[in-house]
């Protein structure tokens, strides 16, 4: 690999592209569906919510969105997803897995049952995808994955006990994908926003800095997938503060993060 090219080939055209969507019933993956769809790409939607998707295919009429439902902690219903796409289409180019959940916690209120909840949708829902995903574009030797993680995953951050270690794997997966997926000519891409406007969102008391909006989100992703980027996170201003804070002496971090956050 050159050190200067980009790390997944360039996309100037989604015309012909079949991009698969899972998690896309609201939130940022609704919002990439639906520019996607305006560029021309083929899209099929996934969430467990039938009547959601269904809404969200309804409300852009100018092209046919593909709603398929499924839950990511069912193995068995992402199959039968995958086999209903099929159905109609010719091949998947991209999987872009963007289910995912949110519960704060600490230290002093640690609840096992909602860790592993949430562990189940954030981290095992993802492995299912990909037992899913994998033989496909590694039978085809081409198209992408990608997974949303999170700026939550660089480094530990208050309130995040369970969330945060959670998009740390998935960062870490990607990583690991990468070594194996880009020598047979299929892209990897890793995505971290920062904070974005979403029902996922909503109930956060505390102010989030740099809030995007979903569209706003989905045209930061979907130009990072067009640059051929590896590691795509927005809103940079923010990601990059927290990517260099990263690099400090632990005192020096804790102490910052913990000034910064108020928590
Ligand atoms: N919003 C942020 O500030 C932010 C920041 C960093 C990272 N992220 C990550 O971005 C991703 C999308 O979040 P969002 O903010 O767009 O939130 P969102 O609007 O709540 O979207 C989450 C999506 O995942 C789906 N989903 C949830 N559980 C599922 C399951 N078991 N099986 C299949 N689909 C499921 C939801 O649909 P159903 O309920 O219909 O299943 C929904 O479509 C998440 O991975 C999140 O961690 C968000």
């Amino acid at each position: 690999m050159s050190m200067m090219a980009s790390m997944n080939p360039a996309i100037d055209d989604w015309r012909g592209k079949y991009v698969w969507i899972i998690g896309a019933s609201t939130g940022i993956g609704a919002a990439t569906a639906r520019q996607l769809l305006v560029k021309g790409a083929h899209v099929a939607v996934s969430a467990r919510r039938q009547d959601a998707l269904d809404e969200l295919a309804r409300s852009e009429p100018q092209a046919q969105m593909l709603p398929v439902a499924l839950d990511v902690t069912d193995h068995a219903s992402i199959v039968r997803a995958r086999d209903a796409i099929l159905n109609g289409w010719p091949r998947i180019d991209m999987v872009l897995v963007v289910a995912g959940g949110y519960s704060e916690m600490r230290a002093d209120s640690f609840d096992l049952a909602a860790a592993n909840q949430l562990i189940d949708l954030n981290l095992r829902g993802v492995f299912n995808c990909l037992d899913v995903a994998l033989p496909l574009l590694l039978r085809q030797g081409s198209g992408g994955i990608g997974i949303v993680a999170s700026v939550a995953g660089y480094g530990g951050l208050p309130k995040a006990m369970v969330y945060g270690p959670t998009k740390a794997a998935l960062i870490n997966l990607t990583e690991s994908l990468y070594f194996d997926l880009h020598p047979k000519g299929i892209a990897v891409y890793q995505i971290n926003p920062g904070f974005v406007d979403t029902p996922l969102t909503k109930g956060n008391d505390f102010p989030m800095p740099e809030l995007m909006t979903a569209p706003q989100a989905a045209q930061q992703l979907i130009s990072g997938l067009e640059r051929g980027a590896f590691h795509i996170h927005f809103p940079r201003k923010f990601t990059n503060s927290l990517r260099l804070a990263r690099l400090l002496p632990y005192r020096l971090y804790f102490w910052l993060i913990a000034k910064v956050t108020r928590l």
